[in-house]
């Protein structure tokens, strides 16, 4: 089976990397789209544009199923993007959404970007649950710029981070920010969701073919080749504009 992952940048891999645990015996290509990012503060509309142009991408590549590796494209244009294409096409919050209807905990956290905590979505399915919601504007700009470990990146985790009681569930809601879970865990005790996980452990997927992998993104630049060594070691990168 050829599965294609996307999002704005690298943030998409920490899903695949979950997939390619549970379903090694797949092909995957995955494409960010490192030169438009973030999307985190894009209309809907430019989400529109930017998604279309990877899907068609995807199509061109004859995938058989498409993930929507990214929470602010799920949140905001996926019922657009869902019937659309004539692929099927899965996005990265409903098992996630799922997965906390079916837990006790009545207060929730989310952490997110600006657009996909504008979306109030998971306030409108979440309806019995309390919704905590921080939006985290600055995290994906310094994940993507290296700085993961920088003293800005600490003060803004710390301030993002007040809000929520220690034990609680915080949803990362973007999928960059598994990689900064151990970060946060060591400001609070949380209990995290990463939605990448979430989503592998549920979906149901063939798994037998041959592994292989190509990553794509629309811009490369040395700090993506480092940042992206540090998830998959050695894969070779490819530039490709849309
Ligand atoms: N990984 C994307 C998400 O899950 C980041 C969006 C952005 O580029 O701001 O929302």
């Amino acid at each position: 089976m050829k599965i294609g992952v996307f999002d704005s940048g690298l943030g998409g891999l920490t899903v695949l990397k979950e997939l390619i645990s549970e379903y090694p015996n797949n092909e995957y290509i995955y494409f960010g789209d490192t030169i438009n990012l973030p999307y985190g503060n894009k209309s809907k509309k430019q989400l529109l544009t930017f998604v279309d142009k990877i899907i068609k991408f995807f199509k061109d590549e004859e995938v058989d199923l498409i993930i929507v590796a990214c929470g602010t494209s799920s949140s905001n244009i996926y019922f657009d993007i869902k019937d659309k294409y004539h692929v099927p096409i899965i996005d990265i919050l409903s098992p996630t959404i799922n997965y906390l209807l079916s837990c006790n905990n009545k207060k929730i956290g989310v952490m997110g970007t600006e657009m996909l905590i504008k979306s109030k979505y998971f306030d409108k399915y979440l309806k019995n649950k309390e919704v905590v919601s921080v939006k985290a504007p600055k995290l994906v700009p310094l994940i993507e710029k290296g700085e993961i470990n920088s003293l800005e990146m600490q003060t803004t985790l710390k301030e993002y981070l007040k809000v929520f009681d220690e034990n609680m569930i915080l949803v990362l809601g973007c999928t960059h920010y598994p990689l900064l879970a151990e970060k946060i865990l060591k400001i609070k005790k949380l209990k995290l969701i990463d939605m990448g996980k979430v989503l592998s452990k549920h979906i149901n997927l063939t798994n037998k073919g041959q592994f292989k992998i190509k990553l794509y993104f629309s811009k490369v630049d040395a700090t993506l080749l480092k940042n992206v060594k540090q998830i998959f070691n050695d894969c070779k990168l490819y530039e490709k504009k849309l």
